[in-house]
């Protein structure tokens, strides 16, 4: 039986299949409560969750992604650590992305994305999409069963930001190979393995860096050459490599996460098929199944701010420097918030209440594009593979279930998910 009191949130694999009941336990004790390992302070409130998202004055993204790892370069000293953070700040993990960006530098960076997620853009991404969604199912459904996020999931989220890119059609091959979402059992040729060696990241970098040179020596009519051609808010140009952390930041925030939540939903619809029966008698339901779905199996369970001035949450002091753990996971089952929250309701009232996509000025830019995404599959899904199941052979019998899940302290996630269906040609 783990101790919730002393349990160490960020490494125990305890935690990984279920971390409700230590997020509930931390609740219960106070919405704002300093876990035990790190004495990081644990915001799993809605209302308190929302307020530390909304005040980027006092709490900084510097430590967005590790929290608490690595430790701080610097010593908290005075009264206020704006100026450490700035000093220290190349010193941390991402800084160089907008995710862990301040205000007035954060306003910059994300001012890229604005000639990007339009809705008119957004528009002819769904196009492909539903293109996308035909061909991905194709690979596997004669076979009457998959392994939904290698077969599905992974590729389709990772090439939906691809073509949202303008990434030409003829490198997106590429582009599953170097990012691991191959299609499963294909061989992989000498070129490839070349690349497959090389760092990912830097691959990506180094692609854009090509793509935005090329297009704002030689503009065509298309996305990239939009995106070369973004200005800052002030009127200058970006140097390219700004341009293309923009851009390549896309893939690691809006790939992994949309993934999870395909994932999720997939396994709902397993699980529950009265709710499986009811979206296909009605698909006016999908949008709220998947807003349901976000709030239920939130794919991100944690990020973090470090406090710059002394401060309060709720009615909780934080000391100057303190590490803050903010868990939309959390928050999104509070019952101060969510009546029953750890039922899966289709119908419930304040679905759209949810903070999977986070709040305030980093709140996430890729929520309407991850929402079609989850659309346009679910619809694809349900008219081409009827009865869809949870493969007994693989996860176990119904009411004994097995289930691996992702070992990290920031998304949640299932690491594989097997399915059974009838195929609709
Ligand atoms: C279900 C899918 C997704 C979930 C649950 C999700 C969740 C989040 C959350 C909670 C944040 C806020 C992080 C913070 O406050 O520190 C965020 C930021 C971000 N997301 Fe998403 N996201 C998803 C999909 C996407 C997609 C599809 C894209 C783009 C293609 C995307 C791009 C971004 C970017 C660029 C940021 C950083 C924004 C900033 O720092 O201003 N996300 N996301």
């Amino acid at each position: 039986m783990t101790d919730l009191d002393s349990v160490d949130y960020f490494t125990d694999p305890a935690l990984v299949p279920n971390p409700h009941p230590y997020f509930d336990h931390m609740r219960a004790k106070c919405p704002v409560s300093k876990e035990a390992t790190f004495g990081v302070y644990a915001v799993t409130g809605y209302e308190e969750a929302t307020e530390v998202l909304k005040n980027s004055d006092v709490f900084s993204s510097a430590i967005a992604v590790g929290g608490p790892f690595p430790p701080l370069p610097f010593a908290i000293e005075g009264d206020d650590i704006t100026g450490l953070i700035e000093e220290h700040r190349s010193e941390l993990p991402m800084y160089e992305h907008m995710v862990t960006m301040d205000p007035p530098q954060h306003t910059y960076a994300r001012s890229v994305l604005n000639r990007l997620l339009t809705p008119a853009r957004l528009k002819e991404n769904e196009d492909f999409m539903w293109r996308l969604a035909d061909r991905q199912i194709e690979e596997f459904l004669e076979a009457g069963k998959c392994e939904f996020l290698a077969s599905y999931a992974k590729p389709f989220s990772l090439l939906v930001v691809a073509d949202m890119l303008g990434v030409p059609e003829e490198d997106h091959e590429q582009f599953r190979i170097v990012l691991g979402a191959e299609r499963p059992g294909s061989r992989v040729g000498a070129l490839d393995n070349e690349i497959v060696a090389s760092n990912p990241l830097e691959w990506l970098d180094e692609k854009f860096v090509a793509y935005i040179s090329d297009r704002r020596e030689n503009p065509r009519d298309d996305v990239l050459t939009s995106l070369a051609l973004a200005k800052y808010p002030d009127g200058t140009t970006p140097e390219v490599i700004d341009v293309v952390r923009s851009a390549t930041f896309l893939f690691a925030a809006g790939q992994e996460t949309t993934a999870k939540l395909l994932g999720w939903s997939l396994k709902v619809l397993g699980e529950h098929p009265e709710v499986q029966q009811r979206l296909r008698a009605n698909r006016s339901l999908i949008p709220q199944f998947i807003e349901e779905t976000l709030r239920f199996e939130s794919p991100v369970k944690s990020g973090f701010r470090l406090a710059k001035t002394a401060t309060t949450i709720g009615d909780i002091d934080i000391p100057v420097g303190a590490t803050v753990m903010v868990c939309p996971g959390a928050a999104n089952r509070d019952p101060r918030r969510f009546e029953n929250p750890h039922e899966f309701q289709l119908d419930r009232p304040n679905f759209r209440e949810h903070m999977a996509f986070g709040r305030g000025v980093h709140s996430c830019p890729g929520g309407p594009l991850a929402r079609v995404e989850g659309r346009v599959s679910i619809e694809r899904i349900l008219d081409r593979m009827l009865d869809i199941e949870i493969d007994a052979e693989k996860h176990g019998p119904e009411g004994d279930r097995n289930y691996n899940f992702e070992p990290t302290f920031i998304l949640r996630g299932l690491t594989d998910l097997n399915i059974t269906f009838t195929p609709n040609s």
